[in-house]
């Protein structure tokens, strides 16, 4: 079996550009470097298939003309299915929350959206929430309830905001949204298909994601699998292999990937949050890209 080479991004073919306006704010997102992860991409294939959609930062950079997105996460796929189906809807469920908190006190309105969303997770409240607590981390408790604070910035305006729609709908319509299991995802893949895979791979990560239980060691099997069916996959890890105090010493099986790249993405957010606010210039981190073609 071919042994990992590590390669480094100055070396890399970029063909997709840079494209740093968000839709969602998401703990983990790959928007300021998503190109540099597409460079990475095979030259050819069939259809697009991100199983860990998250804010779809790659999806969005790429812009596919045929794709699927998909998340285990019900209210976050509601988004992505409503900006695809009723980009206006989305909008509005925006702007309505925007307006009640320009109007009223700017925390007690937050708590109202928040109260509302943990007694009923839904994708417009946390289409707001997303754009307004504290740091972008929308945050769980081990009981599945949201508990990020309101963060001290005023979020986008609704007229910024429906600009953002325009532009992810557009590049976003080759796409279908689906909510599943990436299992399920990945399962459909077929020969000549591109896997794009962004897990919560660390400790910390399982618990940001509503606490779902998440095995690497299962991903790569299914990694495996899909190589074995002619499909490309790129799987992004995160290059310090650190959370918290915690080492995540992740081993990788030999033979699965042919290449490994180190894609540079400044610093950790997770990090920068847990410190409370405070930045952190010496928490430089590379993402790794373990590509099995
Ligand atoms: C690191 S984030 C992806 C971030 C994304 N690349 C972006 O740019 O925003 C991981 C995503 O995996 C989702 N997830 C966690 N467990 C999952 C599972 N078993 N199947 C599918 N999605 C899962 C989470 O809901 C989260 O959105």
């Amino acid at each position: 079996m071919a042994t990992p080479q590590t390669l480094l991004f100055d070396t890399a073919n970029v063909y997709a550009k840079p494209f740093r306006t968000q839709l969602l704010k998401w703990i983990g997102n790959k928007q300021r470097f998503a190109h540099e992860i597409i460079s990475y991409f095979p030259p050819h294939f069939k259809v697009y298939r991100e199983p860990f959609l998250g804010s779809g930062a790659v999806l969005g950079t790429l812009a596919p003309r045929e794709a699927v997105g998909s998340d285990a996460f019900k209210p976050l796929i509601e988004i992505w299915q409503t900006l695809h189906d009723e980009p206006e809807t989305l909008k509005s469920w925006y702007a309505e929350r925007w307006h009640r908190m320009k109007g009223g006190d700017k925390v007690a309105v937050y708590s109202e959206i928040l109260n509302s969303y943990n007694a009923q997770p839904n994708g417009a409240d946390l289409l707001f929430l997303s754009r307004s607590c504290y740091g972008g981390v929308v945050r769980f408790r081990q009981d599945g309830f949201m508990s990020t604070p309101c963060g001290p910035h005023d979020p986008i305006s609704p007229e910024s905001f429906a600009d953002r729609v325009d532009t992810w709908r557009t590049r976003t319509s080759g796409a279908r949204f689906i909510h599943r299991d990436y299992k399920d995802a990945m399962e459909d893949a077929g020969k000549g298909d591109l896997i794009y895979a962004d897990p919560p791979y660390s400790f910390t990560q399982s618990i940001l994601y509503g606490a779902q239980k998440f095995s690497l060691a299962d991903l790569f099997e299914r990694i495996r699998h899909a190589k074995e069916k002619g499909v490309f996959v790129a799987l992004s890890i995160d290059g310090s292999k650190k959370s918290g105090d915690m080492l995540c010493d992740i081993r990788i099986p030999d033979g699965l990937f042919e290449r490994e790249v180190l894609v540079n993405c400044g610093r950790s957010m997770l990090r920068r949050f847990q410190m409370d606010g405070k930045t952190l210039e010496s928490e430089v981190v590379h993402d790794r890209l373990l590509l099995t073609y």
